[in-house]
């Protein structure tokens, strides 16, 4: 098998917010079809599609149905199969998600399942008998209230970590194991190029389904029972074994909850289980306390510093990783760590930010309008909100945690998925170009600025310096292969490093600060050719607003 995923850039489409062809307010397939040259054009190869089987849209996509079909609102098999034609005569790959920790509720087996405890069906769920009157363990679920829900059938409660329309599925059932693999095989004999699988680290539960930790919203902590589990490498060494093996394909897991050692396992050189994880410890460093991810709390630069360093070294030579700052599950990058109050700082910030993620080892994920510095979404009422994750973010603050509405409703603003899921801004018409008709959520109303168009062709844009970006990942090895050496480790406004390989050094300095500063720290390691700046004037003796350069140089 080849490693074409290592020197990959994958660019990520959520199918609803990137282009509607026919004026529903959907995104669809023919409107990505469409828009294909765009991203070749940008320079990525791979594209991850978020999941565009059918589906009841409780969780957007998150939550199918049939394994088999397509969402209706995003198109047909046929246009998928032309999809599949259209992207590699570019060059490009498609990756598909592949959402099997569970099903919607709606799925056939599901619907069998629930109906009587001796159904063929029962064991592809979790089911178990309350305590009394309580649900049989104490675990949340990732989207509020139990993880269990009583279904009046048999008296039972199934195990749903995320939506009570998301049914946990049986790993421990070989039968669905097989089925898992059969739906694999399907996409992957119609030419998919591999799959991005959700929260795949989440499959193998601890027997016995132990209480879990009292969180502060008073029920217990799913993760100890259902993260990493027991029989998590035997799953996905089978899964190996049975279908990846027989496929040059590229496989990411999504694994909350992983460590650098346990990822060099599940993505692991010897390559027994999958090629990289998609981790999120970089994600949550400003994480709150009590309300966890609905934070007001910036990221310090020096747990991310010390963070995206131990990972980079702890991975090298023995696993792979995948670098991020956006997808569709967090806010803005550039809103988050950078600074989206002026053109300017916006501008600079999301330079910055891309070239400090694109420079390191792993494969990067562009997630759509990144490369445009896409901001956060200044929502005004909760009745603009479509994610189930913020409407039940916003009802846990106000209800369990008794927050006022202004503080519930900031911190769900700032980091409320929604965020990230308002359409692709491709031009400055009505609605960006993303619809002729009404967009199933609002639009980013800065769109008349910050838009594809505007940026394709001005060689000072976010657009252009990513297409550089990528561009230098594909001209020097030394990013792909090179090791990693900390610098300035105890700095309070640089991000620095260094990739070494074959006498060949590349230096990546990036400034966090957001007014101009003396250039001291980083001056005695401005040498060698300079590949990269982000400030069009360069200036001696200080450094701009989230300045950054790379260098290379030979011994
Ligand atoms: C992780 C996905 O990225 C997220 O969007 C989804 O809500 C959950 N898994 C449940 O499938």
């Amino acid at each position: 098998m080849s490693d074409w995923w290592k020197k990959s850039v994958v660019y990520q489409v959520y199918p609803r917010s990137f282009c509607d062809s026919n004026g529903d307010g959907v995104g669809d397939l023919r409107g990505i079809i469409g828009k294909l040259d765009y991203i070749k054009t940008l320079g990525a190869d791979v594209i991850w599609l978020n999941p565009i089987y059918a589906s009841p849209n409780d969780d957007n996509g998150s939550d199918i149905s049939d394994y088999y079909a397509i969402m209706p609102a995003f198109g047909t098999m046929a246009e998928l199969d032309e999809l599949l034609r259209e992207a590699p005569a570019r060059g490009l790959h498609i990756l598909m998600d592949l959402v099997v920790n569970h099903t919607s509720d709606e799925h056939p087996w599901f619907k069998e399942s629930r109906k009587s405890k001796d159904n063929p069906y029962r064991d592809f769920y979790i089911w178990r008998e309350g305590k009394g009157t309580l649900p049989p363990n104490n675990w949340w679920s990732y989207f509020g209230g139990s993880a269990w829900q009583k279904c009046d059938e048999t008296g039972e409660y199934y195990l749903h970590v995320f939506s009570r329309k998301q049914p946990d599925l049986n790993w421990e059932n070989p039968a669905v194991r097989q089925e898992v693999y059969r739906i694999m095989r399907f996409w992957l004999d119609k030419g998919v190029d591999g799959f991005r699988m959700d929260v795949i680290n989440y499959i193998s539960k601890v027997p016995g389904l132990p209480d879990g930790p009292l969180m502060p919203n008073g029920l217990g902590d799913f993760g100890p029972g259902c993260i990493n589990g027991p029989r998590i490498h035997e799953f996905l060494q089978e899964m190996n074994r049975e279908v990846l093996s027989h496929y040059d394909v590229m496989t990411v897991g999504e694994m909350p909850g992983v460590s650098p050692e346990q990822a060099c396992r599940y993505a692991s050189v010897e390559g027994n289980e999958l090629n990289m994880v998609f981790q999120f410890q970089h994600m949550e460093l400003d994480f709150d306390e009590r309300y966890s991810k609905w934070t007001l709390l910036p990221t310090p630069l020096d747990a991310l510093r010390r963070n995206l360093s131990t990972w980079q070294t702890a991975l090298h030579g023995k696993g792979w990783n995948s670098l991020y700052w956006n997808n569709h599950d967090q806010p803005r990058i550039v809103s988050r760590m950078g600074d989206d109050s002026t053109d300017a700082l916006r501008t600079a910030s999301a330079k910055m930010l891309g070239t400090l993620l694109h420079m390191m080892q792993g494969t990067p994920y562009v997630y759509e309008g990144e490369e445009l510095g896409m901001t956060n979404v200044p929502f005004t009422s909760v009745e603009q909100y479509r994610d189930i994750d913020a409407l039940n973010g916003y009802r846990e603050l106000t209800i369990i945690h008794g927050l006022p509405h202004e503080e519930a409703f900031a911190r769900v603003n700032g980091h409320s998925r929604d965020n990230a899921r308002t359409p692709m801004q491709w031009d400055d018409s009505p609605n960006a170009g993303f619809t002729a008709g009404e967009p199933w959520i609002m639009m980013n109303p800065n769109y008349t600025t910050i838009h594809a168009a505007a940026q394709i062709n001005d060689p000072d844009s976010v657009f252009s310096y990513y297409r550089q970006l990528i561009g230098l990942r594909k001209q020097y090895d030394i990013i792909t292969e090179g090791d990693y050496e900390q610098l300035l480790e105890n700095s309070k406004h640089f991000f620095a490093y260094r990739r070494h390989r074959n006498g060949q050094t590349l230096t990546v300095l990036c400034g966090f600060n957001r007014e101009t500063i003396a250039d001291d720290e980083v001056a005695p390691y401005c040498t060698g050719t300079q590949l990269l700046c982000n400030c069009s004037e360069s200036s001696s003796g200080c450094w701009q607003p989230f300045e950054t350069r790379v260098y290379l140089s030979q011994e």
